[in-house]
Order: structure tokens, then sequence, then C-alpha cells
């Protein structure tokens, strides 16, 4: 498409949302640069639709100021904000065409009939359903559906888009297939989005940035590696990929004991804490012939998942089960086997820790 949509920077602070006693977002501060693909990604009830809303203007904040561009929009209705909205569901009109859907938004502005024509069958072009025009919605798949919505929600070039889990109805090839040209797009346009997902796969392949929420507070905001590699909370480390958790008691400032063993920290400890919880990634476990490394632990299961094999790790030292994730070259040479003796080494550079 030829002409790009001008994004503007959304301010969020200080937003409190609540329902009756019930404190459903606390304090948050957001800011969105132009152009950003953003998504709010958390457990389901942790508040990310109500934040959206309360962005759109479809829900009004208890406490707190908005922004867009430079224009305050705190208190603006809906309809004198500048945003396109895609929901979870089709929410296209049944009894209009396709066309006539996209052209929804164009009609309601008063834009002249050969300009919204022309602007629909660009549309059409960029969403791939040129030889759909005619059709009604029930006509449609899943996916095609979501193309509408979303080509109905850009047809005005809006400042910002907000999609509300606008691919967690369709099956996997299809969502896949639309998450990556919803990103190109999205880039091509220049229009700043957030994207809602409680899928952390999509948020980390498709987001410039993700905030993650829980409880109806921002745990952390980060590119899709910051949030991997440097999780902020215990919180966050649990949700997003895989993570072990052992606990540990402090011994200074840089040393934790485990079992009867100390380990040295690379990281900052949470200050003034007598125990710490110890976090490791399966894939950052490094697995030994049995005899070479630090802890001894027998192999308890194997689930090859492609790539790489999941394990579950039995250390004698402390009686539970570490996630290791090994290739499949390495398992061949250390001849891994359900009830084989391997040892591990946990490197200090790959322990995260958080207060117990
Ligand atoms: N209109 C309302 N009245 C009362 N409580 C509400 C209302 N809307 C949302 N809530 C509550 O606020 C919390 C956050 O809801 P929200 O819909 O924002 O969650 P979400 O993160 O989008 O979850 P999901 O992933 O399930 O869509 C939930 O506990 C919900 O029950
Ligand atoms: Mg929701």
């Amino acid at each position: 498409m030829n002409q790009t949509t001008q994004g503007s920077r959304l301010e969020i602070q200080g937003v409190n949302k609540f329902f009756g006693d019930f404190c459903a977002l606390e304090n948050i501060d957001l800011t969105i640069e132009p152009g950003e693909l953003v998504c709010f990604l958390g457990p389901s009830g942790c508040g990310k639709t109500t934040l959206l809303r309360i962005i759109a203007g479809l829900e009004q904040q208890s406490a707190g100021q908005l922004s867009q561009g430079d224009v305050d929009i705190s208190l603006k209705p809906p309809r004198d904000r500048d945003f396109g909205i895609v929901f979870q569901s089709y929410a296209l009109f049944p009894n209009m065409t396709v066309s006539d859907n996209i052209a929804y938004g164009l009609r309601s502005i008063g834009m002249a009939k050969a300009r919204i024509r022309s602007r629909v069958d660009e549309l059409l072009t960029v969403i791939g359903l040129e030889d759909h025009a005619r059709k009604y919605p029930a006509q449609l798949s899943g996916g095609q559906q979501q193309r509408v919505a979303l080509a109905r929600a850009l047809a005005p070039s809006p400042g910002l888009l907000l999609l509300d889990e606008p691919l967690s109805a369709l099956d996997a090839q299809v969502r896949h297939h639309l998450r990556s040209e919803i990103r190109n797009l999205q880039k091509q346009l220049g229009v700043t989005t957030i994207m809602v997902t409680h899928d952390q796969e999509e948020a980390l392949a498709m987001a410039d940035r993700v905030v993650v929420m829980n409880n109806g507070v921002i745990e952390q905001v980060g590119t899709p590696l910051e949030i991997y590699q440097q999780p902020a909370s215990a919180f966050v480390a649990s949700f997003i990929g895989a993570m072990n958790f052992i606990d540990s008691a402090a011994v200074n400032g840089q040393r934790v004991r485990v079992g009867s063993r100390e380990l040295e920290l690379v990281r900052p400890m949470p200050e003034s804490q007598d125990c710490v919880r110890l976090a490791i990634r399966p894939e950052d476990v490094h697995l030994l012939p049995a005899g070479d490394g630090d802890w001894e632990g027998q192999v308890e299961s194997m689930d090859y998942l492609g790539a790489f094999i999941r394990t579950h790790i039995r250390l004698a030292d402390l009686e539970r089960l570490l996630v290791v994730d090994v290739d499949p070259r390495s398992a061949r040479q250390l001849n891994l086997a359900n009830g084989a003796s391997v040892c591990l080494q946990l490197p200090s550079d790959a322990l995260h820790c958080f207060a117990a």
C-alpha cells in the first residue's frame, strides 16, 4: 500500500480501574512510541482487555491520564479518539458484504464515493481478498473474516490500531500465517499497534516490546529478548518460557547455599533476603557424563520434541526433578536413556535470582 498511516505516541499515566471494590488495574504507567507494535501479555483476568478498552475510551478509568500525540484523550468519547479496533470474535456486520464492511468507517466520516471505492479496492488487495468483495461474512473462513476486520479497522488510516486477541479463535496454521501478515502490514503502514494476547509465543514473535501483566499490574516492559533473558520477577520468569526454580539460602551478597553446596552468583541478589529463589532455563543446564559435574542425577524421562529432547532429571542431592533440554547430538554422545546416571552443572551466569 502506498499510503502510510501516521503513527502517534500514546502515553498512559497512573491509570487505575476499579469495578466496585475490585481493583482491575493498578497504577499503570506506559509509553508506546510511534510505529511500535506492543503486546499486552498475561494470564486470563489480569486486565489486558480492560486496559485496551480504557485506551479506546470504551471503558472509563477510575484515575489517571491518557494522551495520544499531544492530545489529552483522558475524557474523550471513543468517536473522538483516533484508533481502529479488532476483537477476538469476528464482529463484522453479517448483513453487509465484505466491501461494505470495509467501507463502513469511511462512509461515516463522509468520504466521497469514488475515494471510498478506491480505498476499499486497495485494502482488498492488501488482505488478498480481491475476489471475495461481494461475499457476506458467513461465506468466509475465520481467517478471512479476521482479515476483513483488520481492513475495516485500518480503512480510515487510524493513528492507533488496537487488537484484542484477534487470532485466538483461529486454528494454529491460519494463526501463524496471519501473525506474519499482520506484522508485515503493521510495519509497512507504520501504524502504532497494541495487541492483546495470552499466547507468549505470539507476543515474542510479533512484538517490538512486550508488556507482561499480572493481577492488574505491569510486571515488566521490554523487548522479547529482554523479557526472556532478564525476567524482572519470578512471575515473568515462570510465565514466559520454561524455568526451573530452586530454593536456596543466602550465604552473602554473592553466594547461596543449595542443599549441601554453595553456588556463586553473577546476577545481583534481591536485597535483604535470607532465602533466594534461583531460576534456570532448561536449555541453560549443562549435562555431562556421570562423575564429571557438580550435581549427580538420574534421567527419569525423555520427551522428543523435534529440535531438542526435554529430559526430567532427578537430582540425588535435592530429591527433586530438574527439566533439562538437550540437543539430540549431545544426547547421543552422553548415551542418554531413561534411568541413566548423569552429572549436571548450573552455570553461574545462567542463574536468575528472585526474592523467595
Ligand atoms: N465490567 C466489569 N465488571 C466487573 N468486573 C470486570 C468487568 N470487566 C472486567 N472485570 C474484571 O476485571 C478483571 C480483568 O478483566 P479483563 O477482561 O481485562 O482480563 P483479561 O486480561 O483481558 O483476561 P482474558 O485473557 O481472559 O481476556 C477480571 O477479573 C474481570 O473479571
Ligand atoms: Mg481479554
